[in-house]
């Protein structure tokens, strides 16, 4: 099957998902073999890999699925090989895989949590980048894409690992974008704001706690995973070839706020004179 995607087209190339056996990393996976690519899967779950396996065949695309603990860098560096050599080559890599277990206050946090959040969302990235990297500028091409989080420009109160590894991850997006771009290759990071997936189950199933939070998204709903398909497939394409170093904001709006919410809710209820 040929994908009709015109300029997003990705016929005939190949990408690696990191985190693509389900949430925003499947979704991404989908979408990339939707536009025409070959796609290397990696996470910790066999099962959920091989189902997505299967949904990327079943268009059409050829998948391989790599059993990987991203936290570990040998186990990193000799997957990216694999797949570099499985495939033939690396023309996308997309760093998705990531996330938190705990949330809690900064003084109530221990070290180890502090050092587990970063390995898992800023050390990865750093690991699959250094992979991959002499490999892309190698052929003069690539696209990289590191799924930050709006989390990364602001301060996120019980999150701060998590902030401090993803505002890591948008630094590092835009130096090697300096690094890599007269090489060919682009670097560019995809921040989602509030995405119903597994890591935010807690929060989207509690509807006082969601109610809050959508309260702060001007389009007043949860994103989905495969809000976050069309910006990667852009990144990946042709039609992407002037973009590096940026990142490209999928959040509802909620960034577009510079009051909160709550200076919106004053003018509505007609307390601030216009
Ligand atoms: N959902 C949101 O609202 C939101 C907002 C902003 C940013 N993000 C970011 O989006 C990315 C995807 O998150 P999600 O919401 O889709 O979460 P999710 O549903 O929990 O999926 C996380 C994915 O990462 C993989 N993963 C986690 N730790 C791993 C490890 N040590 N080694 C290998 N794979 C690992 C998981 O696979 P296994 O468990 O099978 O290993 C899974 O495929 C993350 O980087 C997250 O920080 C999410």
């Amino acid at each position: 099957m040929r994908s009709s995607s015109g300029r997003f087209d990705l016929d005939g190339k190949t990408a690696l998902v990191t985190g693509a056996s389900r949430g925003i990393g499947r979704a991404i996976a989908l979408g990339l073999a939707e536009a025409g690519a070959d796609v290397a899967i990696l996470a910790r779950s066999t099962a959920a890999l091989a189902e997505v396996a299967k949904e990327i065949e079943a268009m059409g695309r050829r998948a391989v699925a790599y059993t990987c603990d991203i936290d570990d860098s040998e186990q990193t560096y000799q997957t990216v090989a694999a797949a570099i050599t499985e495939l033939g080559q690396l023309d996308v890599v997309v760093n998705n895989a990531g996330g938190f277990e705990h949330v809690g206050p900064f003084l109530a946090m221990t070290a180890d949590d502090w050092t587990k959040i970063l390995r898992t969302n800023l050390e990865s990235v750093v690991h699959v980048c250094r992979a991959v990297g002499g490999h892309m500028t190698g052929r003069g091409t690539g696209s990289v894409i590191n799924v930050a989080s709006v989390g990364g420009y602001n301060g996120v109160p019980m999150l701060s690992p998590y902030a401090v590894a993803k505002a890591g991850v948008i630094s590092l997006t835009r130096t090697l974008a300096i690094e890599w771009g007269a090489a060919g290759v682009r670097v560019n990071a995809i921040a989602p704001g509030w995405t119903r997936t597994q890591l935010t189950s807690s929060f989207a199933g509690n509807p006082g706690l969601s109610d809050g939070l959508i309260q702060a998204v001007p389009l007043a709903v949860w994103g989905e995973p495969d809000d976050l398909a069309g910006a990667a497939v852009y990144l990946a394409s042709d039609a992407a070839r002037m973009v590096t170093g940026t990142s490209l904001t999928v959040d509802g709006g909620v960034t577009a706020y510079n009051t909160g919410p709550a200076m919106l809710d004053l003018l509505q209820a007609g307390r601030i004179p216009v």
